[in-house]
């Protein structure tokens, strides 16, 4: 067992800086690991690194850089005695990666590769995956569990689904590999503490962030793609999962790897479906008023409705979400409020 100086199993975080990175790397604090965070800023500030460190009472060792310089990598696994590695740095706006897939395909596949080179050369055969929902597309039967067809509807989705691909078969090259490819759904909340949150640039694609920002003055009123699913109000349904459960499912994932190699895959959600307008209630109610909405036209690729079977997670990793709608909102609400213009720069 490699320990640092503390005694405390050090864990490389990819993307540690970013929305699920920063809460996970505080969850590894708690849980008494010690993070060592790569990132290269690109989507998040330097100062979440400090907030960690404040909120956990422990310093954060944090390396700017590129998950693609293999150099890079191997001066840092050679200086910190690491025992495994989650990696989160990666590009994540599925309508960007149709506009930009030689991005996509380099940071997220050509990054995956990179690190799993690295980790090979250094002997440290332990990977949790930061994989998507958007590996299934556009599945007819739901929930979705780990087995179900897979079609990505977009190249971002492709991306994770080739990552996963890659990983499986360096994994097969050496019996003590052990990886696990966590598929997460709709990743929404924020730290408790309201210190740590998504703060996406420019105008958020995604539902909760929208919400929060129109909650909170800075966009007049949302607009819901579509009313005319087959769905219990005839807006989309999604599998919405508190980002501190997301976290606590990468914590049971590298205790699973411990014991256990070869490749696993996991879907991380919660198994209930909730709609668009659903969704909104549940924000009113923690925000304490009301959120001007108006209906639109569906959203190109959008799906009716997305839900997890996470009975694998549940049975395999003994890990299940426990926190529910009203609590997402609250924390997010909590986070927007106490930074209305997102982390300061
Ligand atoms: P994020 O953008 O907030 O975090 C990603 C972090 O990686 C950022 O801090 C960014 O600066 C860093 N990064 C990007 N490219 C890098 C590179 N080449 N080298 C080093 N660092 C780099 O995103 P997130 O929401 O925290 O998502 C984390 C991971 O989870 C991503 O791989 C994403 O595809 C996956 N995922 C996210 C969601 C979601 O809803 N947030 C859903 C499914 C999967
Ligand atoms: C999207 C991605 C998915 C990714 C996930 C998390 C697509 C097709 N899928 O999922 O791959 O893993 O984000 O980052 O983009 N909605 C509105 N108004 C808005 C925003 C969203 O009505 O302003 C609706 C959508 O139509 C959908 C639901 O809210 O029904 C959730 O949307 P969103 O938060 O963007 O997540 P997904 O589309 O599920």
């Amino acid at each position: 067992m490699r320990l640092n100086v503390a005694g405390r199993r050090s864990v490389l975080v990819t993307g540690g800086a970013g929305y699920l990175g920063s809460v996970t790397c505080a969850r590894l604090i708690e849980c008494g690991y010690r993070p060592v965070v790569l990132d290269d800023y690109s989507n998040s500030h330097p100062t979440v690194i400090e907030r960690i460190a404040r909120l956990t009472g422990e310093p954060v060792r944090c390396i700017r850089g590129d998950v693609r310089d293999g150099a890079l990598l191997d001066d840092l696994l050679a200086r910190e005695a690491v025992v495994a590695a989650i990696h989160f740095a990666g590009l994540k706006a599925v309508g960007e990666s149709a506009s930009r897939p030689f991005d996509y395909w380099d940071v997220n596949v050509g990054g995956t590769l990179s690190l799993l080179r690295a980790l090979d050369r250094a002997g440290v055969r332990r990977l949790v995956f930061s994989s998507s929902a958007a590996v299934y597309g556009q599945s007819q039967q739901l929930p979705l569990a780990e087995d179900s067809p897979q079609a990505p509807a977009n190249p971002y989705g492709h991306t994770k689904l080739a990552a996963e691909r890659v990983i499986a078969d360096v994994a097969a090259t050496h019996p003590d590999w052990a990886a696990a490819c966590l598929r997460y759904f709709n990743p929404v909340g924020a730290h408790p503490s309201g210190l740590l949150g998504e703060d996406p640039r420019g105008v958020p694609n995604n539902l909760m962030p929208y919400l929060a920002q129109v909650a909170v003055g800075r966009r007049k009123a949302l607009t819901v793609h579509g009313n005319d699913y087959p769905t219990f109000d005839g807006t989309g349904v999604r599998d919405y999962i508190h980002v501190l459960d997301l976290a606590d499912g990468h914590i049971a994932a590298l205790r699973h790897l411990q014991t256990n190699p070869g490749v696993h895959c996991f879907n991380l959600g919660t198994g209930a479906g909730h709609t668009v307008l659903q969704l909104k209630a549940a924000f009113e109610r923690a925000c304490g008023h009301a959120l001007a909405y108006r209906i639109g036209p569906r959203r190109a690729g959008d799906v009716a409705a997305c839900v997890a079977d996470p009975t694998r997670a549940r049975e395999v990793l003994g890990w299940r979400a426990t926190r529910d709608l009203a609590q997402m909102c609250a924390d997010t609400w909590r986070w927007q409020r106490m930074h209305p213009a997102g982390y300061p720069d």
